[in-house]
């Protein structure tokens, strides 16, 4: 089987082309952030508009490249929620007409089974069950994965996500948007030792995670340094180490109590802040240490992408999960309501 998938949650439009036999034949991308840099942040109309312009072609363009035509797919895919609702319903509502015209199924993808499968496009696959570290702009997870399709979410946050984390306290340090990956390069120039950032929910049980204590302390910082007149460059690299420092430290400790809670021998690290260079390192030497084994998706599919969707879409494809002929986004949808979808 072999099916066409779309993205278009946020400020990434990509399309893809998967083959159940042999695996990613082709993935476009196209990435808005240029558009909403001027405005700091996305700016959800202009990302519809975006996704309306870009998705057409960028189909025509992985067809291609996966020497492809409509005749040859089962299926197609679009994530249908969470998101930014506009954004989600010009890829629905390109997918489902796509599906219509080529008389094949369409199917609607969870964008967090999406991240959680995006592993599953590499070499070596992590085993099921597994426990999933969930961290993205959005979202922060710990779940505990027993098949595709079959998840619990054990704990999450109660606040902000690390993404948003990450975001907030790089605006506050004036680094440009995207604020994660601009914040983790300051962050490799300067000492993390210098200042503690608070690690909320760690002296209590339990695998919930609270972040927005931290732009608080993070803006009292900067605002500290300002009016010392010391908010000098190795002072800002300072302090983005030791954001860094906090993010990366609360989420190894939940997630090796999270291991130890479920005994399982596989941890699974995805979505955007999957792809920190820090986390990523903490986490192998950690997880080591317990006798688990890390797997992650090459960084690209770590943020948002099609793969990732065209793995998810196949694997509901395969379980016989499609949709009838309307057309729907959900910009909230609980992970824990996808088995009933
Ligand atoms: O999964 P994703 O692409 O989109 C959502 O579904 O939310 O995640 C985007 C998030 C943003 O908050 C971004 O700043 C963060 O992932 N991110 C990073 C890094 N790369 C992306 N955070 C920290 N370090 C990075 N290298
Ligand atoms: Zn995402």
């Amino acid at each position: 089987m072999r099916i066409l998938a779309l993205e278009s949650s946020c400020d990434e439009s990509a399309v893809a082309v998967y083959d159940e036999a042999a695996g990613l034949l082709s993935h476009q991308i196209h990435s808005q952030v240029e558009l909403h840099r001027v405005y700091g942040g996305v700016v959800p109309e202009l990302a519809s508009r975006d996704h309306v312009r870009r998705l057409l072609p960028l189909v025509r363009s992985a067809l291609a490249m996966a020497d492809t035509s409509a005749a040859q797919l089962d299926g197609v895919a679009f994530t249908a929620g969470p998101g930014l609702v506009g954004a989600l319903l010009t890829g629905a509502a390109l997918g489902r007409s796509l599906a219509y015209a080529w008389k094949v199924p369409a199917i609607a993808v969870h964008h967090l089974e999406g991240h959680l499968l995006a592993p599953l496009l590499e070499r070596e696959a992590p085993p099921f069950p597994h426990l999933a570290l969930l961290v993205s702009g959005g979202h922060t997870m710990l779940i505990d994965v027993q098949a595709p399709g079959r998840y619990e979410v054990l704990g999450e946050t109660r606040d902000d996500a690390a993404g948003e984390a990450f975001d907030k306290s790089a605006k506050l340090l004036g680094l440009p948007y995207p604020g994660g990956p601009e914040l983790a390069r300051l962050a490799a120039e300067g000492r993390a030792g210098r200042f503690d950032f608070p690690r909320p929910m760690l002296d209590r049980p339990g695998l919930e995670f609270s972040f927005s204590g931290l732009k608080t302390a993070v803006s009292l910082a900067v605002k500290e340094q300002s009016a010392q007149g010391s908010l000098s460059e190795g002072t800002r690299a300072d302090i983005a180490a030791g954001v860094q420092e906090a993010i990366v430290d609360t989420l190894v400790r939940k997630t090796l109590r999270a291991l130890e809670q479920t005994g399982h021998g596989a941890l699974v690290v995805a979505g955007g802040v999957g792809a920190n260079r820090l986390l990523r390192q903490r986490l192998e030497v950690a997880a080591a240490r317990q006798g688990v084994k890390v797997f992650y998706p090459r960084i690209e599919f770590c943020t948002d992408n099609a793969a990732m969707i065209a793995v998810a879409g196949m694997a509901r494809l395969k379980a016989g999960r499609h949709e009838d002929l309307g057309v729907r986004a959900r910009a909230t949808w609980p992970l824990a309501e996808l088995a009933s979808s």
